[in-house]
Formats: structure tokens, sequence, C-alpha cells
């Protein structure tokens, strides 16, 4: 397969297991369930369970063991971008190529919505026992997940991104924050991928080591592309860091600056791939991250 035939591959397997997920049957809460829907089918790059899926195939795990965790880290971080959009936060319009998830529905609908798909990953990584994952390696991907989406993860991040609002900060810290908001949930999905397989510890520090450098290349990018980016592609809108006096690489470096960290992060990651036989994919998908264009 080419790369982008697995990409794609990779892709449909996603969709089909969220769209399976999430298709509730009437209820009086079918509010809550299509504003659930209409922000996790919206589409998105799906990075986070494609990097679960792959870093299952690199530990030799069969594909089919690692899609509940693939579901539930997609489903994490879709309910992360509907809180970050909302008016309380980065207060943003547009997310995916439609409107944010509050401007479709209301504000309290969104709120829901976002818990709901915040709760669900736990309910769904259950079921990679089924799949074939043992009840340890089940247990330690819900304790993993808890805690890199939480605060001591990304949502500690998101807290320290509010804060950081106008007010100055050096390299080290704001490195400390892309950390947590971007980079754990990154990690989350590539250390859940060797866990799903049954991997040892060798295996998921790399992939810990990996999901850190690609984060931080990969906020970084998102930094820029705030800046130079085209919104139509883009499916979010651009220039929302200015208005939101965000804390950012570029504010903080310039666009040049930021591009050449970004560029030695993704090149730390492409190294840390080299750590798995058959890295080809892997590494061709980091060097796409960095230079993207949505
Ligand atoms: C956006 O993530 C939020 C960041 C952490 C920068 P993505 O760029 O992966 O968003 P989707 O999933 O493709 O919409
Ligand atoms: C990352 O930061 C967001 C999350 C951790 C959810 P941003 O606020 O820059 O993400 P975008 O640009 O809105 O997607
Ligand atoms: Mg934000
Ligand atoms: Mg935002
Ligand atoms: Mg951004």
């Amino acid at each position: 397969m080419t790369y982008g035939e697995k990409l794609l591959h990779y892709k449909k397997i996603i969709d089909a297991g969220l769209d399976e997920y999430t298709r509730f049957p009437p209820k009086r809460q079918d509010r809550l369930f299509g504003a659930m829907r209409y922000s996790l089918m919206a589409g998105g790059k799906r990075i986070r369970p494609i990097l679960t899926l792959e870093f299952a195939r690199l530990c030799g795990g069969a594909e089919n063991t690692a899609v509940p965790a693939a579901c539930a880290i997609e489903m994490m971080h879709t309910f992360s971008l509907i809180h970050d959009d909302l008016p309380c936060m980065d207060n943003d319009d547009m997310r995916r190529g439609r409107k944010s998830c509050h401007r479709q529905f209301d504000e309290s609908t969104a709120l829901l919505a976002g818990d709901a798909l915040e709760m669900y990953p736990f309910q769904i990584l259950t079921d990679s026992i089924s799949h074939g994952v043992s009840a340890e390696n089940t247990l330690k991907m819900v304790r993993l997940l808890a805690e890199y989406a939480g605060h001591m993860g990304m949502i500690g991040g998101q807290q320290i991104d509010i804060q950081f609002e106008g007010v100055c900060s050096e390299e080290k810290e704001l490195t400390e924050m892309y950390r947590l908001k971007t980079s754990r949930l990154l990690q989350a999905a590539a250390c859940m991928g060797c866990l799903s397989a049954g991997a040892g510890e060798d295996k998921i520090g790399i992939a810990f080591e990996y999901g850190d450098k690609l984060g931080l290349a990969f906020q970084i990018t998102d930094d820029i592309l705030d800046v130079c980016g085209d919104s139509q592609e883009l499916g979010k809108p651009v220039g929302s860091d200015m208005e939101n006096n965000k804390k950012t690489f570029v504010s903080l470096l310039g666009i040049k600056a930021a591009k050449e960290r970004a560029k030695q992060l993704t090149q730390q990651a492409l190294d840390l791939a080299e750590g798995f036989t058959d890295c080809g994919f892997l590494k061709e998908l980091t060097l796409e991250l960095l230079n993207r264009n949505k």
C-alpha cells in the first residue's frame, strides 16, 4: 500500500468505528446525540487515531485490536475542540469546515456534548478486552487516557493557555504548556497503540518521546497556520490567537524562528520513529504534519 492508500485505509476504519459507536437509538436527549455526532463526524485529520492504529501495527498488533482505543482518543480530542471553541475559551465560530458546535446548537448543548465525549472514551476503552487486549493493558489505557487528558495533561495545559493570555512568558514555560495541551493527547494516542498490541516498556517509552516531540512541532505549526494559513483550507478561523492575545511560539519568536523550531522537533520525532522497524509510514506522516496547510 502507498502512503496515501494507507492513510485512507486508516481513516475508513476510524470513521466506521466512530459512526458505529455514535448511532444511538432515538431518545429524549437526541439533541445531545446530534451535537456529539455533528462535531465528531465533521472530519478532521484523524491524526491521533491514525497514530494509535499505526503504533499498534508497529508493535505487531492485529489491526482490529486498537480500534476501540483509536475511537476513544478521537472522541477525547473532539471534546477538547468543542470546549476550546466556546465563548469562554477561544470563542471561535468555525471548526472542521462548519459552524462550531455552540454556533450550530447552543452553548449548553455544546458544553454537554463535550462532556459526553470526554466520558464515552472510557466506556469504549473497555471494549478493548473483547478485541483481544489483555485486561491489564486495558486498565493501563484507561489510566493513561485519564491522566494525559485530565488536570495533569491536556486540560491542565488549556488552563495555562488561558492564564497566559496577554502575559509575557519564556520559551521554557511555553514549551511546558504545549507539552500539556497538545503533546499529551498525541502521546496517549501512540502509547495506547503500543498497549493495545501488548508491547513492552521499551516501545512505550519511544512512543512517549515521539509523541512529545511531534506534539510540540504540531502545536507550533498550528500557531503558524493561525497566522499564515487559509481559513477555508483550515476549516477554522485564522487570526484567533492574535485576537485572544495568546502567547505562542510565533508571538514569542516570530514566524521564521518558529518554523525552525518545528523543523528541529520534527527531526527529533523522525529519529525516534527509527526505533521501530518498518517505520516508513510513520516517518512520512510525521513529515506531512510539518508541511501541512490544514
Ligand atoms: C487542533 O487539532 C488542535 C490542536 C491541538 C492544535 P487538529 O489539527 O488535529 O484538528 P482536527 O482533528 O484535524 O480537526
Ligand atoms: C490547542 O490549541 C487546543 C486544544 C488542546 C484543544 P488551539 O486553541 O490553538 O487549537 P485550535 O487552533 O483552536 O484548533
Ligand atoms: Mg485554545
Ligand atoms: Mg482554539
Ligand atoms: Mg490554534
